[in-house]
């Protein structure tokens, strides 16, 4: 048995410039670092994040869920196993004692959970993606990449947080980067008319348009001045955030940009509307994160067609997750570890999820840095896509770069479109 050594922790600055915790772990001699991202448009459901208020940082300092990580987790665990993730995990939610970390932060427990992970696969010398699978690594993912932002992550344009494509096409993962990339520049140059394109939180490119039919026709656009088949090399899919536009006093879901206010049955027929009109096959949050009724009218109608994916609704939670494969309310769970609190947390979802035959989407924050653990943790768990924002700034980077380097050095196979639900559209 290796013991765990040694934890600390400190304050560094995200992708936004807002602070976030790193930790670090060590044991056997080795060191392991894990930091933590963060939501903009984070779920009410989500695990509690740690903040200190006050005039620091404009008070999002996280020097109490530091503070917490060395003097109260610290020796909670330093003297166990480094490769008992799952014992670490359950003794951080123990001793937080609540449902949703907000005693402790999970900011704080994910810290100290990352951050093991870490030092236990230098201390076994084997690679993340290799350490945390339970038998040989899975397949690259298929990755959902950011083109056109709105919505929380951008300063104008629609409602609607992401437009994505995904290179269903694509039968290697490197060649699945460069169709993105021809795409994202075709569009770029499409916007440049504008002046230098603004870049949105996730490095997706933030235009003048209106509605979503434009952004929409934007990507159509590119796709087509790429020279690629739209739907057969390139599909699309949306981020709607739904919860960020519904309004819960007047029950409507608010579309400013265009004048409309919609009802749930409204919202249900746009959404219905834009599956008929583009090559989508990812639907994610198309409704607010409690209308389970209309969850499951909207998977009822368009679930045989593509895949309808659940972030706010969900928030990576196994209770949630259980209820809607129960309602059929949706077929897909995107993956954010810090909306759990820790790395077991999440691996119990894309369990889960598999079991019940929906398919996993790994995801990173709004807010991130050049960790890049997603990657290696999509890997392991065969988890088949992945999501991490547009094909710049280096956070983003980070974790397309560090699937490259998965690619180079395992030869496990490109997931391709066969990771998408359902399967046979
Ligand atoms: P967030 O956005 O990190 O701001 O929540 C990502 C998403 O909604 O998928
Ligand atoms: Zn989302």
């Amino acid at each position: 048995m290796t013991e765990i050594a040694a934890v600390d922790a400190w304050e560094v600055l995200d992708s936004r410039g807002h602070p976030t915790v790193r930790v670090q772990v060590t044991a056997g001699g080795e060191t392991g670092t894990f930091t933590v991202p963060a939501g903009a448009s984070t779920g009410d459901h989500e695990a509690v994040e740690r903040r200190d208020g006050g005039d620091r940082y404009g008070g999002l300092g996280v020097r109490g869920a530091v503070e917490t990580v060395r003097d109260e987790l610290a020796p909670l665990v330093v003297g166990c196993d480094v490769t008992d993730q799952t014992g670490v995990d359950e003794s951080l939610a123990d001793y937080d004692g609540t449902d949703d970390f907000s005693a402790v932060g999970a900011n704080a427990a994910l810290g100290v959970s990352g951050g093991v992970a870490h030092a236990a696969s230098a201390a076994r010398d084997e690679p993340l993606y290799e350490y945390l699978a339970r038998d040989s690594p899975g397949r690259i993912p298929l990755p959902m990449v950011n083109v056109v932002s709105g919505g929380l992550h951008a300063s104008r344009g629609p409602e609607i947080q992401d437009f994505l494509v995904v290179p269903v096409g694509a039968d290697a993962y490197p060649d699945a980067l460069e169709v993105v990339w021809d795409v994202r520049s075709a569009v770029g140059d499409r916007i440049a008319g504008d002046g230098s394109p603004l870049v949105a939180d996730e490095g997706g490119f933030s235009p003048d348009v209106e509605s979503v039919d434009d952004a929409f026709d934007l990507l159509a656009a590119g796709v087509r001045d790429a020279g690629y088949d739209l739907g057969g090399d390139v599909a699309f899919a949306v981020d709607v955030a739904a919860a960020h536009f519904y309004d819960a006093e007047t029950d409507r879901y608010v579309l400013d940009s265009v004048g409309r206010s919609l009802t749930r049955d409204g919202m249900v027929d746009l959404v219905a509307q834009w599956v008929d009109d583009y090559p989508l096959v990812s639907v994610e949050d198309p409704l607010t994160e409690d209308d389970w009724e209309g969850w499951a009218t909207l998977a009822d109608r368009i679930g045989d067609e593509v895949q309808v994916l659940g972030d706010d609704l969900l928030v990576t939670n196994e209770s949630r997750l259980d209820r809607a494969v129960d309602a059929d309310a949706a077929n897909a769970v995107l993956v954010k570890p810090n909306q759990t609190g820790t790395l077991t947390g999440a691996r119990r979802v894309v369990e889960a999820a598999k079991e019940a035959g929906w398919a996993t989407v790994v995801s990173a924050r709004s807010g991130e840095t050049c960790d890049a653990t997603i990657a290696d943790f999509a890997v392991a768990l065969d988890a088949g896509q992945i999501k991490v924002g547009s094909l710049a700034r280096s956070e983003r980077l980070a974790k397309y770069n560090r699937l490259l380097a998965i690619d180079r050095f395992h030869d496990g196979e490109f997931a391709g479109r066969d990771a998408l639900v359902p399967r046979n559209p």
